[in-house]
């Protein structure tokens, strides 16, 4: 199958101008799909809509296990997959703003934390994780999967493989900028809880939560939890009630009925293949243009491009001029914020959308002197 087989836009081709790395631009049928008029959450309709979104959720996260929906920004399941765990001492790993912002949720929330911490833009060396959990006992362990500041794409397969040879602690995965995007397997991999949102390559608008709990997560956190609105055992007890415990976004998950349809009938590996295109069309353009990716070759995120531009080009004067052709790209994020700038292709973006994106993007910076 090509990459372009399947129409992501929905009959739009090409019609994408949105490349944030979060929020995405998202399809005319999801939108219409928020439109739906009100139901009540405790009512059949309801059940109707919600007994069908976990099966095909838990297809998205490869699991056979526990998957459910928040109303709730990712951070708010941040928070969850702690708060729902209570673990005695976290292992943060930390190699860029989103994985340091997590860490400093922990610290938020009074969990004892300690922060492994990787260059901005390297990936996690899962050794280096071993040789951490050697030096204390940790019952936790935080990764981000693709660390959205930096485009960089750890290997979680590895570190989780790595957490469990030598320890006990529970896999926590940020998982937000890869589910739906490039491979994640939770149960394969062996994660205790992952989560993601919305806005990223599920293409949905921004406001609700999905996430995964694994079996010994649900278990300990049952007698453990000091969670109260994401307390996960509450949504496990409603779930098979198909509901959820308190008033859901019910128009969020009109749309993520639509979308669900929508990403499986693409299924996830051509769905991973065009993100892989994407990733590797910007990987050609950036050589060919002068500028530079800031994460090494092998471990750069499939869904959102950092880069560094070339000689001369000021990355903040390049993000302004692509707008004013009527494209909107990522500025650099915290200490990068002024050196890079970020390209989001994820969720249903096409090629034909992004070589538009790439034209302009040469065109600014012919302009965009620094
Ligand atoms: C990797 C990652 N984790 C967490 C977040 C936080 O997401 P939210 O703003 O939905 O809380 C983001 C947002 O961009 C992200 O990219």
């Amino acid at each position: 199958m090509t990459p372009d087989f399947f129409d992501s836009t929905g009959g739009r081709p090409g019609a994408v101008k949105f490349f944030l790395p979060g929020p995405v631009w998202v399809r005319d049928a999801v939108r219409q799909a928020m439109a739906h008029e009100a139901i009540g959450h405790r009512g059949k309709a309801f059940a109707d809509l919600y007994s069908g979104i976990p099966p095909r959720l838990q297809r998205v996260f490869r699991t056979e296990g526990f998957v459910f929906t928040a109303t709730s920004a990712a951070t708010g399941l941040w928070e969850a997959a702690l708060l729902n765990l209570a673990p005695e001492r976290v292992l943060a790993v930390a190699s860029g703003g989103f994985s340091e912002r997590w860490a400093g949720c922990a610290r938020d929330i009074g969990l004892a934390v300690d922060v492994l911490e990787s260059p901005w833009g390297l990936p996690v060396d899962p050794a280096d994780v071993q040789r951490a959990l050697g030096k204390a006992r940790y019952d936790a362990v935080t990764v981000v999967h693709s660390e959205t500041s930096t485009g960089t794409l750890n290997d979680l397969a590895a570190i989780s493989r790595a957490v469990r040879e030598v320890s006990n602690a529970f896999v926590l995965a940020d998982v937000v900028t890869s589910l739906a995007g490039s491979p994640v397997e939770a149960d394969s991999w062996g994660l205790d809880f992952a989560l993601s949102g919305s806005q990223k390559a599920l293409a949905l608008p921004p406001g609700l939560g999905v996430a995964f709990a694994s079996e010994r997560y649900r278990v300990r956190s049952r007698e453990r939890s000091r969670a109260h609105y994401l307390r996960v055992s509450e949504a496990e007890a409603f779930a098979e009630k198909h509901q959820t415990p308190y008033t859901p976004s019910t128009p969020h998950l009109f749309a993520l009925d639509v979308q669900l349809d929508h990403i499986l009938k693409e299924t996830m590996e051509a769905r991973w293949l065009r993100h892989d295109t994407l990733r590797r069309r910007v990987e050609a353009w950036a050589a060919d243009s002068g500028h530079s990716y800031a994460p090494p070759a092998g471990a750069r995120s499939w869904t959102v491009s950092c880069l560094r531009p070339r000689a001369g080009v000021s990355a903040e004067a390049l993000v302004a001029k692509v707008k004013e052709r009527g494209f909107t790209i990522g500025s650099g994020y915290g200490q990068w914020k002024g050196s890079t700038f970020r390209i989001g292709h994820m969720g249903d973006v096409d090629l034909a959308s992004l070589e538009a994106l790439l034209e302009a993007l040469d065109a600014s910076a012919r302009e965009a002197v620094a």
